[in-house]
Formats: structure tokens, sequence, C-alpha cells
């Protein structure tokens, strides 16, 4: 892999969605390389980091959004802040639109009318969007409909516009301090440590799951490569393995005492079966992930090991 080059030294740098969960993790690698981090979130709470910058606001308002990003004026803009929320219920369409759609056409067009001389927006996409080409899928949720159009968005102003826009197709993340404690790995994880059987589906979807610190260096390489401006690169690990079999790899991980509960929720209709292009990405950007999934898990298993101690 290409190391990062210096880039981002001195950089002036833009992270919405600071606080979550890869937000966090990219911030403070932004900060070590000895960038300008200005974080942005509705709940910001200022970093220990010198040149950490927290911004509080709701990308929901326009002109909250606009006046930011015109005072910082940023060379470059992670645009990660989301309603993570996969799920097909009509209760998530209006947060999954707000936070995932409108929020990212404010950021692009607040980009657009008021920087010049930016050099990447990197918005970030997800493995429920299709890959290119496939135009007639149907969205599994309303978190996927909002995500894929608001990669479409990201094309259509580096078209019109000549905003330098990258998508970052990321697949499916773990590592240490995942905000939402509730998705799949957290969740066993705590359950297995507590002495509880974790309840989970069938388990037999197939997943693309990548490392959280493979996602940050994919972002930093994405965003420091000329040339590939309008494109979207498949952040992931280009192999998928069953929820049951990553379950029972967590399980025997941690002695295997408690067994999971499979079948115990219903699966979801419509999810997709993706598996990312890393020979595409690794073309685009010289990236690939490092990280393997037992190494990963390991490292989130001390994680929350030293967290529940
Ligand atoms: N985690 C995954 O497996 C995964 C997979 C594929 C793609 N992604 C994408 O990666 C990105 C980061 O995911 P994550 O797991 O790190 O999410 P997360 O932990 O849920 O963090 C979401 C962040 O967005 C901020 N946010 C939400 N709504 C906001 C609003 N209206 N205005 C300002 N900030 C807002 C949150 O802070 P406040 O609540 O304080 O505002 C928080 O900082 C998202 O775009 C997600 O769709 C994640």
């Amino acid at each position: 892999m290409k190391p990062v080059p210096d880039t981002y030294r001195d950089s002036v740098v833009v992270i919405t969605g600071a606080t979550g969960f890869i937000g966090a993790h990219l911030a403070a690698r932004l900060c070590d390389l000895g960038a300008q981090v200005h974080g942005m979130a509705r709940s910001n709470p200022a970093l220990a980091q010198r040149n950490y910058h927290a911004h509080t606001l709701d990308l929901g308002d326009y002109a909250a959004v606009k006046t930011a990003i015109k005072a910082i004026a940023p060379h470059y803009v992670f645009h990660l802040a989301s309603y993570v929320m996969g799920a097909p219920d009509l209760q998530h369409m209006i947060p999954a639109f707000q936070a995932n759609l409108a929020s990212s056409v404010h950021v692009l067009t607040a980009c657009a009318e008021t920087v010049s001389g930016q050099k990447r927006v990197v918005l970030t996409g997800s493995l429920v969007e299709p890959p290119a080409g496939e135009l007639e899928t149907i969205p599994s949720s309303p978190y996927a409909a909002a995500k894929w159009a608001s990669s479409s968005y990201a094309r259509m102003f580096h078209a019109l516009y000549g905003l330098p826009t990258n998508i970052a197709r990321v697949f499916m993340v773990y590592g240490p301090a995942q905000r939402d404690e509730s998705k799949l790995v957290p969740y066993v994880m705590r359950s297995l440590l507590a002495g509880q059987a974790p309840k989970i589906t069938s388990g037999q979807r197939l997943i693309d799951w990548i490392y959280v610190s493979d996602v940050v260096e994919g972002f930093l390489a994405i965003a420091a490569t000329p040339g590939i401006e309008g494109q979207s690169v498949d952040l992931g690990s280009g192999q998928v393995i069953a929820t049951r079999d990553l379950v029972l790899k967590i399980a025997a991980l941690l002695g295997g005492a408690v067994q999971p509960e499979f079948g115990a929720l219903p699966d979801r209709p419509l999810e997709p079966l993706r598996t990312a292009d890393i020979a595409r990405s690794y073309q685009q950007t010289g990236w690939r992930p490092q990280v393997t999934l037992e190494q990963g898990l390991r490292a989130v298993i001390a994680y929350y090991r030293g967290v529940s101690k």
C-alpha cells in the first residue's frame, strides 16, 4: 500500500460526524498527522488535542452549515454525519432523509458556494448502494435510498460545478469504541462478556466486514489521490462471511462458554449481498485493507475487556 503522503500536515479539514464511531477514529488520525481538524456534530465535546476544533451544529440547518464552511474554508471535507439505521421500518424515513440526504446536499452546496480551491469533498456511501451500472435495484431501506441519492448528488456536483467529490463506499465496519452498541459486533461481545446469550437472526446473511483503521486509511488515500474526482471507491475487505460464522468466531475467541441464539430475531427483507471490489480500489488509490478479521476481532475484544473492568 502507498504510504499516506504528508498531504494533511497543516491542512484544514472538516469532518462531519466527528464524534461518531468512524468520525472519531478519523479525527484522531488526522490530528496525529498535524491537520487542523474541524469536527461537526449536534453534540460536540472539545477534545484534548489542540488542533481539534469543535463545531456544534445541526447539518439540517443550511444557513448554519454555510456559515461554518465559509468561515473554516477547508481544504478537505469528510462528510460522515448520518442516521445509521438500516432497518426498513417507515419510522426511519424522515430521519434518514434529513440526516443522510438533506445534510449531504447542504454540505455539497455550501462547499460549492463558498470555498474556492478546495482539494476534495469525500462523502460516505455504503454497501447498501448498488455498484455502478445497477440502476433499477430497489433500495433495501430508507437509509439505503438516502445514501444512494446522496452519492448521485456528489457525482452531479462534480460533473456540473466542478466540485472535487468522491464517494467512499464503506462496507460493514467494526472496531473499538463503536458508538451504537446495539450493532452486531459490540452487542455480541457485550452479551457474551456478561455471560448472556446474544439473540441473532438466522445468521445466513453474507457480509463484507472491514476494520475501522482500514476505513480511516481508505478515506485518507481517497482524498489524497489526484485524478479520481467524481468516482466511488469501495472500502471493504473483499470477502464475505455469514453472520452466523462471524458470531461463532467471536464466541470461540471469547472461550465459547455461552452459545448465541440463532433464529431469535427475524431476517430483514431485501438485504443485498455485496462484496467490495478491492482490486479496483487499489488501482484507483493504492489502498488495500491491512487488518485480518481475526486480528480486528481480537483488538475489539481487548477493548471491551478493558472497558468492562
Ligand atoms: N458503521 C458502519 O458499519 C458503516 C457502514 C457503512 C457506512 N457507514 C457510514 O459511515 C458514516 C459514519 O458512521 P458511524 O457508524 O461512525 O456513525 P455514528 O457512530 O452513528 O455517528 C454519526 C455521527 O453523525 C452525527 N450526526 C448525526 N446527525 C447529525 C446532524 N443532523 N447534524 C450534525 N451531526 C449529525 C452524530 O453526532 P450527533 O448525534 O451529536 O449529531 C455522530 O457524530 C455514516 O455516514 C454511515 O452511514 C457506516
